[in-house]
């Protein structure tokens, strides 16, 4: 299948129904791409006229077959039963080439309306549903961001044609919400518990307060838990009315199932019985607490977002000076690591003061390690020794960061105590059984969620043994896993790569006085040593200095000096790359710092050509394919990427979200389940990106922009923090023309 850019394909949207949510997607696609029209239809003539005045719409057409003929895609947005009134009307239009969607909250009563009316579910109805609104109606209570951050739940069937289900997945993404899939009935019923249920109960309480004869004292005295809790009987009655119809069988399971707590609360009131009563609320509060917690992280989330979750560029631009990217984040995470179990102070110079490698520190400090820093990048480290780690207070709650996550699985499997492992909503969905399965092989004892994902519950006490393991992946992290696990295991551990994969575990652990044996890529170290302090000066990192390297080489009549990076040879495929498609690179001044190799990198602006990717450098820049997709963009010629099959399994699917984000752009790029092909060189246009909230999709597009011919937008980009603190500044400082919105 392929995908289409949604502006060319969806150039008129009309919304049929104006309140909330009509008139907020409306502003939202609006403020997603100016150029694309939208109509408005409503059955309330006044409404329509409110929507032209208020700028919601481009136009109102008070004809509905009309109003169709002039659209490309179709919105409905009106109560539930108002759906199939609405088919009814549509079935008498011509409806090829378009696009039918909605926003209506009960899907299997959507999907039956169509039939009713259409004989079968057409092909074109994509069923879809956001999860976002307010206790507020009307074309007057719409919002350009309402979606932004939010969940759309879209439902299609097996019939469903794939390109309309991508257009109306684009569509809601351009509004800067998180497209997820479900099947018609599950969502009907996890609806019926989160949403539904607790409207009813808003309404019944309310309903019955109103018609009690105390009701003015209720009214009077009533205090902010009342307030909250009946917030959304503020809702639209007609809109509910409608879902409890719709959705019925769903909503009477979830009514049954809380009458019959309600019913247990009543007669544990009853009796006095105390232990039931306070064995409830214990459980109802911790499930709330652990809510809570999730929802605050959201909030904290989506209160970054507003500031600094949209990058726009403008186009050219040309780069020049001499810049210091921040330090390494692979590095970053070691140190702390060994630091923490040496004997002795560790003094780290040039950490990374990013997100993830910050999570990790403050993991290490609620294990009980005395830290202080980072301070202009230094970190100084009171190490406990090996056994010296404490129980924390909760779980670690290790935010995007994968390498802190696998990493930390390998050294918490073998303490003493217990620990969870925690992480953002992107780390939840990242495959960790490739560390659970062979730490369980040495004896550990690890809970994950049922896909292999976090949480991680690991049980401490667990002595471990000593494995040979073939690793089925070319993975640094799952290798240094091990390794770090193998300190704690009975004998020898042992891991066999089947590529090459960054060393820093074995060269800092060597620099902590720890004896690794390498043989080609099979990596070895005996249980029961001890790691002795050290000092460590981390280099920049090559990773964060590839979109420099990129960006140089596409914008004519740039010369840039990246300085002091690490220029290990199992991270540096990237410069490999570039030299192969062309680009002018001189490294300079190339030592050793504290094990590590270092250069000054110089890069000048060159035409670049497509090349077939060597497959023994993908692992070797397995982390900057998004920079390098973009130089392929502006290549003249085909580029191919395969082997590279890690990069679906990243921050964010890579090869999905960089097809997504070229084609939007007008670049010919074709996923493949292990790469990508990228027919380059043809000019690249402006739009709106989705970064998926990954850090290095987000940086890649603003490299993009830089051979935009129109601005470039990208959504989702909050957490270029978690390794590259400052980039929009320091890439403004070097001449890209990059801000954040607003
Ligand atoms: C890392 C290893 C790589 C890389 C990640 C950091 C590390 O992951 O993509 O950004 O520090 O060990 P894999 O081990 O999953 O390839």
């Amino acid at each position: 299948m392929k995908k289409q850019n949604d502006n060319a394909l969806a150039s008129s949207v009309l919304v049929i129904g104006l309140g909330l949510i009509g008139s907020s997607f409306a502003l939202a696609l609006k403020r997603a791409s100016a150029d694309r029209l939208i109509i408005g239809y409503d059955r309330q003539r006044a409404t329509m006229k409110e929507a032209k005045a208020l700028g919601v719409v481009d136009y109102c057409q008070p004809s509905l077959p009309e109003a169709v003929a002039q659209a490309d895609v179709i919105f409905l947005s009106v109560p539930m039963l108002g759906m199939e009134p609405v088919f009814e009307q549509l079935a008498q239009c011509d409806l090829s080439g378009k696009v039918i969607t909605d926003a209506g909250s009960c899907k299997g009563a959507l999907v039956s309306a169509a039939r009713s009316v259409f004989g079968e579910v057409p092909d074109n109805l994509v069923p879809g549903h956001p999860i976002a609104g307010s206790e507020q109606s009307g074309v007057k209570a719409g919002r350009a961001d309402l979606f932004f951050a939010h969940h759309v739940i879209l439902t299609p069937l097996r019939q469903t044609n794939p390109q309309a289900v991508t257009l109306v997945q684009q569509l809601w993404e351009s509004c800067g919400a998180h497209v997820n899939f479900m099947g018609v009935d599950h969502h009907d019923q996890v609806l019926a518990l989160t949403s539904h249920l607790p409207h009813f109960i808003a309404f019944s309480l309310m309903d019955s307060l109103v018609g009690d004869k105390e009701s003015h004292d209720v009214f009077r005295y009533a205090a902010g838990g009342f307030r909250d809790f009946t917030r959304i009987a503020g809702s639209n009655p007609v809109m509910w009315h409608d879902v409890a119809i719709s959705n019925k069988a769903a909503v009477l399971t979830s009514l049954d199932m809380f009458s019959a707590g309600l019913a247990e609360l009543r007669s544990a009131i009853e009796n006095s019985n105390s232990q039931t009563l306070l064995e409830t609320f214990e459980r109802a509060r911790k499930g709330r607490e652990h809510f809570a917690s999730l929802l605050t992280r959201k909030h904290a989330m989506a209160g970054k977002k507003d500031e600094l979750a949209v990058l726009v560029t403008r186009p050219g631009g040309v780069l020049a000076g001499e810049v210091r990217v921040p330090g390494d984040k692979s590095i970053s995470h070691r140190a702390v690591m060994l630091g923490a179990l040496a004997q002795g102070t560790t003094v780290v110079d040039g950490f990374l003061e990013g997100e993830d490698a910050l999570a990790t520190l403050a993991a290490f400090k609620a294990l009980g390690v005395d830290i202080q820093g980072p301070e202009q990048g230094r970190v100084t480290i009171k190490g406990v020794g090996m056994r010296g780690l404490k129980k924390p207070e909760g779980s670690l709650y290790l935010g995007n960061a994968g390498t802190a996550m696998r990493l930390m699985a390998g050294l918490m499997a073998p303490q003493a105590f217990d620990v969870t492992l925690t992480g953002d909503e992107s780390l939840s969905n990242r495959p960790m059984g490739r560390v659970t399965q062979p730490l369980a092989d040495m004896g550990a004892m690890i809970a994950t969620e049922d896909k292999g994902t976090p949480p991680l519950r690991i049980t401490g006490g667990q002595s471990l043994k000593g494995i040979h393991y073939n690793l089925p992946m070319a993975s640094a992290q799952v290798q240094s896993c091990l390794l770090l696990a193998g300190m704690y295991a009975r004998g020898q551990t042992s891991v066999t790569t089947p590529g090459i994969v960054r060393d820093h575990t074995q060269r800092m652990l060597r620099g902590f006085g720890y004896q690794v044996d390498v043989d080609g890529q099979v990596v070895s170290l005996h249980g029961g040593g001890t790691l002795k302090a050290t000092a460590i000066d981390v280099p920049a990192d090559v990773s964060s200095a590839a979109f420099f390297m990129v960006a140089a080489s596409i914008a004519e009549g740039s010369d840039i000096t990246l300085t002091h990076v690490g220029i290990n040879p199992t991270r540096a495929g990237v410069v490999d790359i570039l030299r192969l498609m062309g680009a002018d690179i001189t490294l300079s001044d190339e030592r050793l710092v504290g094990g590590e190799p270092v250069a000054d990198i110089r890069v000048k602006s060159a035409p670049l050509k497509g090349i077939d990717i060597p497959h023994e450098l993908v692992p070797v820049a397995i982390d900057e394919f998004p920079a390098l997709l973009v130089a392929a963009a502006c290549a003249e010629g085909k580029t191919v990427l395969t082997g590279a099959k890690e990069l679906r399994v990243k921050e964010s699917d890579r090869i999905q979200a960089m097809a997504d984000g070229l084609r939007i752009l007008g670049v010919d790029a074709e996923p493949l389940p292990d790469g990508m092909i990228v027919n380059g060189g043809n000019p690249i246009g402006g739009g709106t990106v989705d970064s998926f909230g990954d850090h290095r999709i987000a940086m890649a597009f603003a490299v993009a922009g830089l051979r935009a011919t129109g601005g470039v937008r990208i959504l989702d980009a909050e957490n270029i923090g978690t390794s590259f603190p400052g980039f929009v500044a320091l890439a403004a400082q070097v001449g890209m023309r990059i801000a954040e919105e607003g």
